[in-house]
């Protein structure tokens, strides 16, 4: 026997043992993968499923590559090693003048100059991807293929058993014969027809905020009678750059207890999958901040109760401002502000200071172009050049997380010796993305507040307090 075909030999028997184990679907997928990745001494391996369109590959389990080549986006079955949807093997000599690399650069910058690609096959439909990444231009050997081919096979068993592998349109679905598909009443957003309009609101918002998401990724299977099963399900949305499914609660209340149960079933079944479950209230809210929905022209009656009084904001601010003094004692930070919620706050605190501290903004604009492509833009960016430097993010209220994402991935790009963020308020229980908050004022409810900064239509900024906004009228 050959050098390689021993390692790959002994790497079968690691296989075998990671299978047949109490490990979770997930975690024996991504052992699939890393032991693959090192018996063929390759840079690194993925394991990519199908969405419910047969449209993009999502990632179900990497080793070796880098956080930055998978959050390049989504991959596109047809324009990504195509053949590979037909059931065959497709190998890229060299990515860099190969046609069928979906994200040339990002794979040139990840020095993966070869790929082969095998189909993972489920009762004779192609379900998904196994893919090898190498680090030099080559052909890959014929008992290279048959090992991933096997590996493909075994990832086939592990999806199959654990019932998280059923594409929302697949065979054995029956949700999609029963969900109405209504037309897209508006330009559909990338020709998806959604259920609910409410969906494709909440898609121009994830659009908005440059949010990646496929609309309803794949079914899970919940209840079995023997071989049969007798309950799926299928979360609305999925968010690969957040590792997160959406499931939206839209219609009758009651079917909210319903949806309740199944989240709960799901997170008992796939314990590594996170779903979040978004309610009517939430996403109404969420779309009226920016002027949508059927709570855009809610009115309000003057300023309710006060939540934190001038003196408690001081007390809390100059305590906030002491934390930063010693955790960054001896160093000069960059305070950065994003217009214009955060101008009291940041006031303040800078003043409070012991530390050097420069002072930058930036601004951001929720309203689109008139090419009619709506998205988040930084209107104004920094002046200082955030590169080597100590950068403080405030914030005057973190609320799903997204405005926060998207401008620390803005400002993680442009290589600062570190980042953190100082919020004065978390409202904590509407996170829809995980953002890390450093420094913490005050955890505040799911209510609307104004004061200190924070407007309800550019009114009430300059409040000493903060408060709830008053009754509807
Ligand atoms: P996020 O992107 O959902 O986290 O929203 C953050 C931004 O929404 C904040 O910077 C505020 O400008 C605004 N915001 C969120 N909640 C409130 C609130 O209760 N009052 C005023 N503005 C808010
Ligand atoms: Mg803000």
């Amino acid at each position: 026997m050959g050098r390689q075909a021993i390692v790959l030999n002994k790497s079968f028997s690691e296989m075998a043992g990671a299978l047949n184990s109490s490990l979770t679907a997930a975690e024996k997928l991504n052992c699939l993968v890393q032991i693959t990745s090192r018996s063929l001494g390759v840079r690194g391996c993925s394991l990519m499923l199908l969405d419910a369109k047969r449209k993009k590959l999502i990632r179900a389990a990497t080793y070796g590559l880098s956080d930055r080549y998978l959050r390049a986006g989504l991959i596109e079955a047809d324009k990504s090693l195509p053949e590979v949807m037909e059931g065959k093997t497709a190998v890229v000599v060299d990515t860099a003048s190969d046609p069928r690399i979906q994200f040339g650069e990002m794979a040139r910058r990840e020095r993966i100059a070869s790929i082969i690609g095998v189909p993972v096959m489920c009762r004779g439909k192609v379900v998904g991807s196994l893919r090898a990444y190498n680090r030099i231009r080559r052909e890959f050997t014929a008992a290279e293929e048959e090992h991933l081919i096997t590996v493909a096979n075994l990832a086939a068993t592990v999806l199959e058993s654990s019932g998280t592998l059923v594409p929302a349109e697949g065979p054995v679905s029956t949700e999609s014969k029963t969900t109405p598909r209504r037309p897209a009443v508006r330009s559909p957003v990338r020709s998806v027809s959604f259920a609910h309009p409410s969906e494709e609101d909440f898609a121009r918002l994830l659009d908005f905020y440059q949010i990646e998401w496929v609309y309803e990724p794949r079914s899970f299977m919940l209840e079995w009678e023997g071989d049969k099963v007798t309950e799926m399900f299928t979360p609305d949305f999925f968010l690969p750059g957040l590792d997160l499914y959406i499931e939206m609660t839209t219609l009758k209340p009651g079917l909210t207890s319903e949806k309740n149960r199944k989240v709960r079933r799901l997170r008992e079944l796939y314990p590594d999958t996170k779903i979040k479950l978004l309610a009517r209230r939430d996403y109404d809210r969420l779309l009226s901040k920016y002027g949508h929905g059927p709570l855009a022209g809610a009115k309000t009656e003057g300023v309710g109760r006060i939540l934190f009084s001038a003196d408690q904001i001081q007390t809390r601010v100059r305590q906030l401002a002491k934390e930063i003094s010693q955790d960054y004692e001896g160093r000069r930070i960059l305070l950065v502000g994003v217009l214009r919620g955060m101008l009291c706050f940041m006031a303040d605190l800078m003043r409070y200071l012991e530390v050097s501290a420069d002072v930058d903004f930036m601004a951001l604009s929720y309203y689109g172009g008139e090419s009619g492509g709506e998205a988040v833009q930084i209107t104004k960016d920094l002046d200082v050049k955030p590169a080597g430097r100590h950068v403080v993010l405030v914030e005057d209220i973190v609320d799903t997380g997204m405005t926060l994402s998207f401008v620390l991935a803005h400002l993680g790009a442009r290589h600062p010796a570190s980042l953190a963020v100082c919020t004065l308020l978390d409202k904590k229980v509407r996170r829809l993305t995980d953002v890390p908050l450093a420094y913490v004022g005050f955890e505040v409810p799911d209510e609307f507040l104004v004061g200190y900064g924070l407007d309800y239509r550019e009114e009430y900024r300059n409040l000493p307090f903060i408060a709830l906004v008053g009754q509807e009228a």
